[in-house]
This record gives C-alpha cells, sequence and structure tokens, in this order.
C-alpha cells in the first residue's frame, strides 16, 4: 500500500504529526514519523517557557532539534506557537502592562529570525478566544486589546515573511460562536491588511462528535481569501475501545479528511502525535485515549486506513 503522505501529496496536501522532544528516542514511534508524515509540528519545544524562559536569554536547542529529525525525513515544520496564554514563562505572564508590546514584538522577532526559512507555517497565535466568543483576559489582550492580533502578525511577518501565518484554536471546528468571533477577527484583520494567512482548527474530538458543518465552516474561511489546516486531529474513545468505537473512529478520521480535501484552501490535516502510546490524551482527560491512527504498538488501526482510503489511497 501507500502512505498517508504520499496519498496527501497526490491531492496536492500534507499529512502531518507532532513529536516532543523526548519522542525523538522512541524508534516505533520515529519510524511511523519518518515513514508516514510529511509535515511535522513539535508539540512543545518552540513555545515561550522553551523558547525564552528568562528575559531575552533563548533556547533553541530543543526546537532545532525537532527540525533536524524533519529535515533529515523529507518533513516541512508548522512552528508552534509564538503568543499563548499557556507554556508562557511567569516572567512573561507577569510582566508590566506597559512592558508586553515590547517583550511581545522581541520575542515574536527573534524566534521567527531564527527558524526563517525553515518553517512553513507559524501558529502566531495560539488559542485566544473563550467559548463564549470573547478574548481569553491574558496578560496581551490586557496590555493591548484587540491590537495585538495585527501587532503579533506583522511582526512575525517581518522576520520570515515566507512563513503562513496563522491563528490557531480548538473548538472552532464547526459554526458556533467562537468560530464566529474568530471569523469576524479573520474578516477585520484581513480588511485592514494584516498579514493573516491560515486558521487552524485543532480538532480534538470526541468520538461520534465531528461537527456535521466542519467542511461549511472550513469553506467559510476559504472564502475569506484564507488558508485552512487541521492542525491537531485525535479522536479520543472511552476506553477500554470496542471494534465499534474502532469503527466509528475510522469514519470520524474519513469525515475529517474529507471535509478538508472538498475545499481547495484546506492545505493539509496535522494528527496530534503519532501514536496512543504517546497521545497527551489519556493524561488530561482520564479514562479516555485510543485517540489515533496508530495503537500503542505503532500498529495502524481502522482510521489509519479510512484516513488513506478517504485520501484515495489504498
Ligand atoms: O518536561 C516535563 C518533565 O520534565 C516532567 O517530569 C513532566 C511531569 O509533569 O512534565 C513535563 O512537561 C510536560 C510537557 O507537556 C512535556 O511532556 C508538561 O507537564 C505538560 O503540561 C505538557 O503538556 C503539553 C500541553 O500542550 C501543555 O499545554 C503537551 O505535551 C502538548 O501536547 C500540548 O499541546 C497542546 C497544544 O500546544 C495546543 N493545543 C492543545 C494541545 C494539547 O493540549
Amino acid at each position: 500500500g501507500t502512505t498517508l503522505k504520499a496519498a496527501a501529496e497526490a491531492n496536492g496536501r500534507y499529512f502531518g504529526t507532532a513529536l516532543e522532544g523526548g519522542d525523538l528516542g522512541a524508534p516505533g514511534e520515529t519510524a511511523v514519523a519518518a515513514a508516514q508524515f510529511d509535515m511535522l509540528t513539535p508539540a512543545n519545544e518552540m513555545k515561550w517557557d522553551t523558547i525564552e524562559p528568562s528575559p531575552g536569554a533563548y533556547n533553541f536547542g530543543p526546537g532545532d532539534r525537532i527540525v533536524q529529525f524533519a529535515k533529515s525525513h523529507g518533513m516541512r515544520v508548522r512552528g508552534h506557537n509564538l503568543v499563548w496564554q499557556n507554556q508562557l514563562p511567569s516572567w512573561a505572564a507577569n510582566l508590566p502592562l506597559n512592558q508586553v508590546r515590547s517583550a511581545m514584538e522581541s520575542h515574536i522577532t527573534a524566534e521567527a529570525t531564527h527558524y526563517k526559512g525553515q518553517v512553513y507555517a507559524w501558529d502566531v497565535i495560539n488559542e485566544p478566544f473563550n467559548g463564549d466568543g470573547s478574548y481569553v483576559q491574558d496578560v496581551f489582550y490586557r496590555a493591548m486589546g484587540e491590537g495585538y492580533f495585527a501587532d503579533a502578525l506583522r511582526t512575525a511577518h517581518a522576520a520570515d515573511p515566507g512563513a503562513k501565518l496563522y491563528i490557531n484554536d480548538y473548538n472552532i471546528e464547526g459554526v458556533n460562536a467562537k468560530s464566529d468571533a474568530l471569523y469576524r477577527l479573520a474578516r477585520s484583520l484581513l480588511a485592514q491588511g494584516v498579514p493573516l494567512g491560515g486558521i487552524g482548527l485543532e480538532s480534538h474530538f470526541v468520538l461520534g462528535q465531528v461537527p456535521a458543518d466542519l467542511q461549511a465552516n472550513i469553506q467559510r474561511f476559504a472564502n475569506l481569501g484564507l488558508d485552512v489546516a487541521v492542525t491537531e486531529l485525535d479522536d479520543r474513545i472511552q476506553l477500554p475501545a470496542s471494534g465499534a468505537a474502532l469503527q466509528q473512529q475510522a469514519a470520524d478520521y474519513a469525515a475529517v479528511v474529507k471535509a478538508c480535501t472538498a475545499v481547495s484552501r484546506c492545505v493539509g490535516v496535522s494528527q496530534w502525535g503519532v501514536d496512543d502510546a504517546h497521545s497527551w490524551i489519556p493524561g488530561t482527560f482520564p479514562g479516555t485515549g485510543a485517540a489515533t491512527m496508530y495503537d500503542g504498538n505503532d500498529q495502524p488501526k481502522p482510521a489509519y486506513y479510512a484516513a488513506l482510503s478517504a485520501l484515495g489511497g489504498s
């Protein structure tokens, strides 16, 4: 048979995954990553707490190792992320508000310059919305209001004009209050000439709950002239996973892949992690898991074959 990446490339798209630095020592997992995927997201290594743990002191080693793995296996890189309230060191979270803009701009400039030409896309702003569509009242919003989006995107563009610049969030896969708020923001940024290039739909799904309007939602962002990517796909199951659940998961994965390939501006799908053994899901949602296309022994599950077949591969 073929591979996810070959089938995605035949559709003009990519199929990505995410790895942590610690995963680079896991032979089964890295073999699957290299064989099946052509886009790589560092799960933690490009976040602010790793990159700039104290003001102006940059630590690019862990991110560089992920980039090196990607390069040596012909994978591109999604940079994740430049501005986020989580995994933000306390020195930054607690800055006097009149110092936040310059700290944010310095951080973005240093990181995007270091990786200039090496990342396909940046998640410039990560998870800025609450579920009701209001803004998270993080230090960036409190310091700059809605203006921080334009400022962050312009700063990233100046440092690496070749990277596609994204806003990335979760629970925005269907049409709802949160995705409506993001849609209005995106439209307003584009009207101001801000270099927003794409929208990342994280897509951390619960079994059987892929929104029926996923494709329509992708399409409305595409209609603004934006790329759309599924950036962190997984689909969690109540453990132990039954055969029926694994079949439903296969249907869920196929639905996501088809919603993406149906919209020309949907550029690719990335799964969050490679296999069930290393997935973040059981640690965060106890009692659930089995959320990826590969089981704990790096064997493909029904979801793998469904995703492949939805791409026209076999
Ligand atoms: O590295 C330390 C290790 O030294 C320590 O022993 C261990 C004990 O808890 O923690 C390790 O750090 C953990 C880190 O992952 C590396 O594995 C952190 O506790 C843990 O909080 C952190 O979780 C990450 C999470 O983001 C934090 O927000 C996950 O790996 C990462 O997959 C996850 O990724 C996010 C995306 O960035 C944004 N969207 C949601 C997605 C899933 O939560």
